[in-house]
C-alpha cells in the first residue's frame, strides 16, 4: 500500500487593488497549477482586508510572545501563513517597488522574525510582479524583487520562483502564453 500523501497548502496573497489586474491573473494561474498538482490553495486579496501598519511596539519579539498584539484582519492571515506550506505574493510595481498594500503586509510579517514564532521558516515563497514598463530595471521591478528576497531570506523562507509581467494594460497577462505558463509552473513546482 502506498503511503498517504498530505496535500500541500498554498496561500496566495494578492496585493493589487484593481480588477483584472495582471498580477492577480497570474496569481490565479499559479493557483490553477498548484491545484492541478494536488495542492489546496487559498487566495486572499489584501484590498478586502482591514489592517494597519506595524506599530513597531516590539511586543511580538518578547520571549514567549506568540504573535502580533494588533487585533485586525492580519491576525487571521498570520494564522493562515502559519498553516500554509508555501506562500505566494503577487504585487504591482508602484513607484519603483512593491505596492503600498504589499509593503504594509510585509511590515506585518515582522512578527515571524520573533525567536519563538518562526512560523515562516523553511516555507517556500513565490513572487509575482506586474509593472507598466516592460524593463525590469526601468520599471523598478528589480527593487521589489530585491526587497522580497532580502525580507524572506531574513525570515528563513527561500524564494522558489518569480514571474514578472512587464507592460500592457489590465488583463494583458492573460494573452501571454509564456507568462501564463511561467505562472502555472510556479504553482506546480510549489505543490511538489
Ligand atoms: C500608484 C502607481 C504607481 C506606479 N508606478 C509604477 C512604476 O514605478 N513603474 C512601472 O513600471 N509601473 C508603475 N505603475 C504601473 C503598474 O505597475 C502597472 O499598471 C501594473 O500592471 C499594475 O499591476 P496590476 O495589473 O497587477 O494591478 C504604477 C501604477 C500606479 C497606480
Amino acid at each position: 500500500m502506498s503511503p498517504i500523501k498530505k496535500k500541500k497548502k498554498i496561500l496566495i496573497i494578492v496585493a493589487s487593488p484593481r480588477p483584472r489586474s495582471n498580477s492577480s491573473i497570474l496569481a490565479a494561474e499559479t493557483a490553477r497549477g498548484a491545484e492541478e498538482a494536488g495542492a489546496e490553495v487559498q487566495t486572499v486579496r489584501l484590498a478586502d482586508l482591514v489592517f494597519g501598519p506595524c506599530r513597531a511596539c516590539d511586543r511580538c519579539r518578547k520571549p514567549g510572545a506568540k504573535g502580533c498584539v494588533q487585533d485586525d484582519d492580519m491576525k487571521a492571515l498570520h494564522g493562515a501563513i502559519g498553516g500554509a506550506d508555501c506562500l505566494v505574493i503577487a504585487s504591482p510595481v508602484y513607484w519603483f517597488t512593491m505596492s503600498g498594500q504589499a509593503k504594509l503586509f510585509m511590515d506585518r510579517l515582522y512578527v515571524f522574525g520573533a525567536r519563538d514564532y518562526r512560523e515562516l521558516k523553511g516555507k517556500r515563497v513565490g513572487v509575482i510582479l506586474a509593472s507598466g514598463d516592460a524593463d525590469p530595471r526601468a520599471s523598478g521591478a528589480v527593487n521589489a524583487m530585491r526587497s522580497f528576497q532580502d525580507a524572506f531570506a531574513y525570515l528563513g523562507a527561500p524564494i522558489a520562483g518569480m514571474v514578472h509581467c512587464g507592460g500592457g494594460r489590465a488583463g494583458a497577462a492573460a494573452r501571454s502564453k509564456d507568462l501564463m505558463a511561467q505562472a502555472f509552473d510556479l504553482g506546480r513546482s510549489l505543490a511538489s
